[in-house]
């Protein structure tokens, strides 16, 4: 089997995105399909290659989500299978199905997301992102950029489409902070044990909410998914809340990360914010190579159904295969000048958003925000320049920066 001494899945490693891209660099040129065992997870099949990654993905019926999704401690796999009879949390997800299933499921809030209700929601994220603007005003000349402003406007976007009031926001913000970035200590509650508490309460909190949009339904997402139909009877409570928790969680740090990520990239890019500033009509490009950039989720993972053959490696029914986004958006055979930043990046073919079955449903909510934050931001500032060190998270499954300070001036 193919492979190489190089971590490239240990948390730590993701808060050095220099050495992780060396590795990678490595990976895809010596063994693209590379064996991983390493604990404390269970082996897997990393592929680091464009074109592998979207080969598997695109046959979605051969390499399935159901038995593993992303890789989580061998110790936590265990006691979940343990407790529950699989490895995966206590949630079904439209991320942990597969067709049929998949496909029906995912119909129930596509619509909402592909076309009317973002269109929608539209002002509102226009109000979200002014609004935070002024915060950044009110707290300047400096703040961590990161913990204070990237961290809520994704949120506040999530609030509002689910119609959750604001006062519950640092709850939501604790619970998916605690459940995505728990391999960071920073952002692990001590007391909390590998987020089954957090997890229930949150659970808890989003079925107070799926009571209230059955008995009063309003035109938000949450009453779309409380009241969704699945081979015409009501979704069962188990699956209800599992889409509420995915359309929260999935779109809320991914989404900070990129504006996080992408703010960072315009520091050190000034000609790039420059050239975006005066020519806006680059916006949807730049928002685009804001996510190839940060590629917030770092990995997801497959299950293969039978033997398969790729790059010469022999993959059996039953491995796992981690599809590692971050070295795919950095393959030179797909990009040009890969680590170049450059908001002008034609068509970007990058897999930050997944390809295939799975592909995610919250990308157009999340490009606009991203969009509409920057193009309302950038023109107002006359200064913006690293106040200290950016941190980024040790996280090899959400990758985000914890820390990001700051020095700006309004025009
Ligand atoms: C920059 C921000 C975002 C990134 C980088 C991102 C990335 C991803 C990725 C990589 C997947 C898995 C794709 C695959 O397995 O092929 C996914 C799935 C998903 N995402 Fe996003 N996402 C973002 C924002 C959002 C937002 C804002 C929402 C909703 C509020 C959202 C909702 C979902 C859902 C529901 C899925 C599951 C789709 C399925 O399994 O069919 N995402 N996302």
């Amino acid at each position: 089997m193919n492979t190489l001494e190089l971590d490239i899945v240990s948390p730590s490693i993701y808060a050095n995105p220099a050495l992780l891209h060396e590795r990678y660099e490595r990976y895809r040129t010596d063994a693209p399909v590379a064996w991983i065992n390493q604990e404390p997870y269970r082996p897997f099949w990393a592929l680091t290659r464009h074109a592998d990654i979207v080969e598997i993905e695109k046959q979605n019926t051969l390499f399935i989500n159901e038995p593993r999704q992303n890789l989580v401690p061998r110790e936590v796999e265990d006691r979940t299978l343990a407790a529950l009879g699989k490895r995966t949390a206590a949630v079904r997800t439209m991320i942990d199905m597969d067709e049929p299933d998949h496909r029906k499921y995912r119909n129930v809030a596509q619509s909402w997301f592909l076309g009317s209700g973002v269109t929608r929601f539209h002002g509102k994220v226009e109000e979200i992102c002014a609004a935070w603007i002024e915060k950044m005003k009110d707290c300047g000349p400096e703040c961590d950029f990161a913990s204070d402003i990237a961290n809520y406007v994704p949120l506040a976007v999530i609030m509002c489409i689910l119609g959750l009031p604001e006062k519950d926001m640092p709850f939501v913000l604790k619970s998916t902070q605690q459940l995505f970035g728990a391999s960071d200590s920073d952002m692990k509650d001590e007391n909390d044990d590998y987020g089954v508490t957090v997890f229930h309460n949150l659970m808890d909190y989003l079925g107070q909410l799926v009571a209230q949009r059955r008995q009063n339904p309003t035109d938000d997402l949450a009453s779309v998914i409380a009241n969704g139909m699945v081979d015409g009877a009501p979704m069962a409570m188990l699956e209800t809340l599992s889409y509420l928790l995915i359309t929260a969680t999935a779109g809320h740090e991914t989404t900070s990360s990129a504006l996080a990520g992408g703010m960072l990239a315009f520091m050190q890019n000034p000609e790039q914010m420059k050239k975006i500033v005066a020519q806006p009509d680059l916006w949807d490009k730049g928002a685009d190579e804001i996510v190839r950039w940060v590629t917030p989720l770092r990995h997801m993972m497959r299950t293969a159904t039978q033997d398969y053959v790729l790059q010469s490696q022999t993959i059996r029914a039953g491995d796992s295969i981690g599809l590692m986004y971050l070295s795919a958006n950095r393959d030179p055979a797909v990009f040009t000048n890969p680590y170049e930043f450059n908001v002008e990046r034609p068509a970007s073919r990058h897999l930050a958003f997944g390809i295939g079955a799975h592909f995610c449903l919250g990308r157009l909510l999340a490009l606009t925000e991203i969009r509409t934050f920057f193009k309302k931001l950038l023109p107002q500032l006359a200064l913006i320049e690293l106040a200290g060190e950016p941190q980024f998270a040790q996280s090899n499954f959400i990758g985000t920066l914890k820390k990001l300070p700051i020095r700006y001036r309004f025009r």
